[in-house]
């Protein structure tokens, strides 16, 4: 990157000191995480966002809709801001607000919603969260589905899992025992989500037909391949990957979960990664005693956590020193206090 605005980026933050707190999630560039003052997974990073109340500025290095969560569980007087606001997801993208309220009509057409507890993926809208809160749900992360799906389901005895159907399911299968047929997919272009009653009041989990464009390309055939091509290589991936890539897998874990579990390897082990390319590279370059790759062989990185480079982190740090505050998220109140509610739940989960 270039040395002049990584001069810049370091003169702005120290010119605001302990005025500004930037968070950085693992899948950033490496040019915008050397700025980060916590890194994390989105997990760590919701626990993490409140962690300095004193700062009035919490520069957040990821993508949207993990800076509404760290605008919900902050202060009041402090403001969130997203250095790109192109920086979204496209899997939160994947289930809208007046989708969920149709898809919840859908449930009380066919009797079952007052079983179902809600669970949403952090990977969501904060309306979206909001609309958990508000039906007595629970927001997680890919490092506590499980226990969610568990207390959700102790709940209610039905889920509705959104917007990653990959994270449902293989939470469900691999870690709960449901099988495969006790999920069914809520497809939200299609009329009644494509499913009949019958299918809604027999499902356990109904997930939504939602993915990661990142996640979702690794495929079984690269996890043969890579096993071909490395003798005695371990596959780890994240759960946001398909079922069949999963299960094909020797390992899977949430981003901390795979950070840790290579720190943790033996010298001279070979691991196949199938998470995010930057996250990949870094480790790779950490761990040169380790052969660790990428899962698949074409570049994968996810282009809107791509966005947040160090231009556009030079720009906020350089106008706040000013006194600007450009690419403020505020989420509105209403929503935040029933977001809040299922942030809370996640939280306090055991
Ligand atoms: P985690 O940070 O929870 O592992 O989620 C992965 C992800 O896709 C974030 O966008
Ligand atoms: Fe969204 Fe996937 Fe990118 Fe995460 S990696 S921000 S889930 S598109």
């Amino acid at each position: 990157s270039d040395p002049a605005l990584v001069e810049r980026a370091a003169a702005a933050k120290a010119a605001l000191g302990d005025r500004v707190f930037v968070l950085g999630h693992h899948y950033q560039r490496d040019e915008v995480i050397r700025f980060a003052d916590v890194t994390g997974d989105s997990f760590k990073l919701a626990q993490q966002a409140a962690a300095r109340p004193e700062a009035p500025y919490v520069v957040f290095c990821g993508v949207h809709f993990m800076a509404e969560s760290a605008d919900i569980l902050t202060a009041p007087h402090q403001q969130v801001i997203l250095p790109d606001l192109g920086a979204g997801c496209s899997m939160a993208d994947m289930a809208t607000f007046d989708q969920v309220e149709e898809c919840w009509d859908v449930l009380e057409d066919a009797g079952v919603a007052d079983d179902v507890v809600p669970v949403t993926y952090m990977n969501s809208s904060a309306d979206i969260k909001g609309f958990v809160g508000r039906h007595g749900g629970v927001v997680c992360t890919s490092s506590n589905a499980k226990r969610a799906l568990d207390w959700a389901y102790a709940k209610g005895k039905k889920v509705l899992f959104l917007p990653d159907q990959h994270l449902g399911r293989n939470t469900a299968v691999l870690e709960m025992g449901f099988s495969l047929d006790d999920c069914v997919v809520y497809s939200p272009h299609r009329r009644e989500g494509g499913l009949s009653h019958a299918q809604l009041r027999d499902a356990k989990m109904i997930l939504w037909r939602g993915h990661c464009s990142v996640h979702g390309r690794f495929t079984r055939e690269s996890v043969d391949d890579v096993r071909a091509r490395v003798p005695g290589v371990n596959v780890l991936v994240h759960p946001e990957c398909r079922h069949e890539v999963v299960t094909a897998a020797d390992q899977i874990g949430s981003t901390e979960y795979i950070i840790k579990t290579i720190e943790a390897a033996e010298p001279g082990s070979s691991w196949a990664v199938g998470t995010e390319l930057n996250l990949v590279r870094r480790l790779a370059n950490a761990h040169p005693d380790k052969n660790v790759m990428f899962l698949d062989k074409t570049v994968c990185y996810c282009s809107t956590m791509n966005r947040i480079d160090l231009p556009h982190l030079v720009w906020s740090l350089e106008s706040l020193a000013r006194g600007e505050v450009e690419n403020v998220i505020r989420v509105d109140e209403e929503t935040a206090h029933y977001a809040r509610k299922a942030l809370d739940q996640m939280l306090a989960l055991p």
